[in-house]
């Protein structure tokens, strides 16, 4: 008897034709995310689970599942789903670095810009009606060529990010766990304290992984020690901000503007406050969004779920799992 794998969403850009010859599939067919108790009951009997980031795997879930060994999750943070409860579990755990890397990073540079340049309120000023005669201080916001970047979590996006930043004549602050000698030689970063790097940073980055040591990382003190003329983009994950932090310093100046691909909660809802704010540009959970990465993304979920299944080594395990 061929093993069950339960695929929660159908994925883009793939057949899952390779899946099925190795696995009695269960996919959820619906448009939207799968409900926990439709999850619930599938991963009762299942040996394999390909899950999206909308999935929420914890302890409660894995109890469920007496039978599973492997989870393929289609992203690279893997913050949706209890890795310690794997580990116990002897459960392996796969997920989707490296093919993201780059449209990440394009999108932290696109809300780098927008954001500093005013882009939405721009858009929002032609639509409006509003676009009159020529103004010398319409819209100003502030330069990017010259300025300081800050990215915090120097990892593999946060490398491409300052990767991007050669050619605006950029000077490249960065703190991480680890130190990354390669961005240093490359693009000239130095690694700083978080401290330094928020006092002294136009535009800072946020690309550490969620985590229980990075849950509001960046709150109101950090974005006290802020420039007032400072850019805040967050394309990890929206709990690394404390959004309420956030609402705050924008709405009082403390810091000038910021640009969201990930908010807390998430989805946002359409009357949350921060999208009250013109200096806050919010865009709903894109890094990853292009045809090429998704399915690249797509394929190597599938390539990790086969070879967990089959006993083979994952190209892309979690470490730790
Ligand atoms: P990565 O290569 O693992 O990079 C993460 C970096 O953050 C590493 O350098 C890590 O240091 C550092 N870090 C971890 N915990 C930290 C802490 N407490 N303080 C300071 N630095 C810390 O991961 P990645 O591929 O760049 O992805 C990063 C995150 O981006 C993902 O986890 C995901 O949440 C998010 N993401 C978002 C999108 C989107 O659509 N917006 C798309 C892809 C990814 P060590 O090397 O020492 O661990
Ligand atoms: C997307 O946010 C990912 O973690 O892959
Ligand atoms: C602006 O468009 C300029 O020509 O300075």
């Amino acid at each position: 008897m061929n093993p069950k794998a339960v695929v929660t969403r159908r994925p883009p850009g793939i057949t899952l034709d390779a899946l099925e010859e190795i696995a009695d599939v269960w996919l959820w067919e619906e448009d939207r995310p799968i409900e926990r108790s439709e999850l619930a009951d599938q991963i009762r009997d299942a040996t394999g689970l390909y899950s999206m980031l909308t999935d929420t795997v914890d302890a409660d879930l894995l109890e469920l599942a007496p039978s599973l060994i492997v989870i393929s999750n289609m992203a690279v943070g893997v913050d949706n789903i209890d890795l310690g409860a794997c580990a116990q579990r002897g459960i392996a755990v796969g997920h989707t670095p490296d093919v993201l890397t780059d449209s990440t990073a394009d999108i932290a540079w696109m809300l780098i810009m927008a954001s500093s340049r005013r882009m939405q309120e721009g858009i929002e000023f032609v639509r409006s009606g509003n676009w009159g005669d020529w103004h010398p201080e319409g819209l100003l916001g502030r330069d990017i060529a010259r300025s300081t970047l800050g990215i915090i979590g120097m990892g593999r996006i946060g490398e491409a990010i300052a990767a991007r930043s050669t050619g605006f004549g950029m000077d490249v602050l960065y703190s991480s766990r680890s130190r990354n000698e390669r961005v240093e030689l490359e693009t000239g970063a130095v690694r700083v304290e978080l401290a330094e790097l928020l006092a002294r940073s136009d535009h800072v980055v946020v690309a550490v992984p969620l985590a229980p040591e990075t849950v509001h990382m960046i709150g109101a003190e950090e974005l006290d020690r802020m420039k007032e003329s400072a850019n805040l983009v967050n394309i990890a994950r929206g709990a690394v901000v404390d959004s309420d932090a956030l609402f705050e310093a924008l709405s009082k100046g403390v810091i000038r503007c910021a640009g969201l691909d990930v908010t807390d909660p998430e989805p946002l809802p359409s009357d949350h406050r921060l999208l009250t704010l013109p200096n806050c540009t919010v865009i709903p959970h894109m890094g990853s969004a292009t045809w090429e990465t998704r399915t690249a993304m797509a394929d190597l979920a599938m390539a990790n779920l086969i070879a967990g299944l089959t006993g083979q080594a994952m190209p892309h395990r979690v470490p730790g799992t």
